[in-house]
């Protein structure tokens, strides 16, 4: 599930070593394909990310990341796990909500940008897996997260989210889907067309963000992660509250509650 095999673009070897660690570790996991995909794509992207994030999303995601705190009710006080912070733009929008907000990536240079920015509301900001989450059970009053689940195995996800989050706990998540209903022919022609000449371009300037936009259509087009949400959110005691496609079907939304699993 949200997983695409044979496809993911081969990584390249960083000089310190760093990045072959962490690819070798995910190589051992379920979904370490779209840990490479990820790796090579936000290592190489960190610093024009947000300009590209603007571009692909036609300057939609502020919206879109609205919805997720909103239907999260993020509440002053809570303490908010950010699951693929990526350079903390969440936390950036979130940071007068009065919470206190831990961002966890993959991606190290990810990190380091949204460490940079010094958000007050920011109490933690750690390098980690959304597969295998490195908190104990139990201890967030919110988890929010934005764009990763193309890049995991959905059930995993699901299932350690869950399991850091306080009965009662909300959780609210959004990605792009592939696109399906009326506008799908144009939504296609525009991922599947318009991005990939974008990316072509930007190689000939030898911009770091070309592979971004030559790779996301492809992952797009590939994922399922919408498919099997439902389903991992009731096998994790996870009461659906909405399921929403935003923008026309661009982006599939979820929140929902976790309840106690022994039913008290
Ligand atoms: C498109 S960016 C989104 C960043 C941020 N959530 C935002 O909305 O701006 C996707 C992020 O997910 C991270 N990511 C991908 N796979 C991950 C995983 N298995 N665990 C944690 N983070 C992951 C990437 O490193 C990247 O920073």
């Amino acid at each position: 599930m949200g997983r695409r095999s044979g496809s993911a673009p081969s990584i390249r070897a960083s000089r310190d070593g760093t990045l072959d660690a962490m690819v070798d570790h995910a190589r051992d996991k379920p979904g370490s394909e779209m840990h490479e995909a990820a790796l090579e794509i936000f290592e190489g992207l960190a610093t024009s990310y947000e300009r590209v994030l603007d571009v692909a999303t036609l300057a939609q995601d502020r919206y879109w990341k609205r919805w997720v705190y909103e239907n999260a009710e993020v509440k002053s006080g809570d303490l908010v796990l950010d699951v693929g912070c990526g350079t903390c733009l969440l936390e950036e929008q979130l940071d007068r909500c009065g919470c206190n907000l831990v961002g966890l990536d993959l991606t190290e240079r990810m990190i380091r940008i949204g460490r940079s920015k010094e958000i007050p509301g920011v109490v933690g900001l750690v390098h980690g897996d959304a597969e295998s989450l490195p908190f104990p059970d139990g201890i967030f009053d919110v988890v929010v997260s934005c764009y990763v689940p193309k890049y995991v195995d959905v059930t995993r996800f699901v299932k350690e989210a869950s399991r850091v989050l306080k009965i009662g706990g909300r959780i609210a998540l959004y990605d792009f889907v592939r696109p399906n209903g009326l506008l799908s022919p144009f939504l296609r022609l525009y991922i599947g067309g318009v991005l990939p000449i974008v990316g072509q371009l930007l190689e000939f300037t030898r911009s770091e963000a070309s592979i971004t936009f030559k790779n996301l259509p492809r992952i797009i087009d590939g994922t399922t992660w919408d498919k099997g949400i439902a389903e991992a959110f009731e096998r994790e005691s996870v009461r659906r509250r909405t399921f929403k496609a935003l923008s026309r079907g661009v982006v599939g939304a979820y929140s929902g509650t976790k309840t106690d699993p022994r039913g008290r």
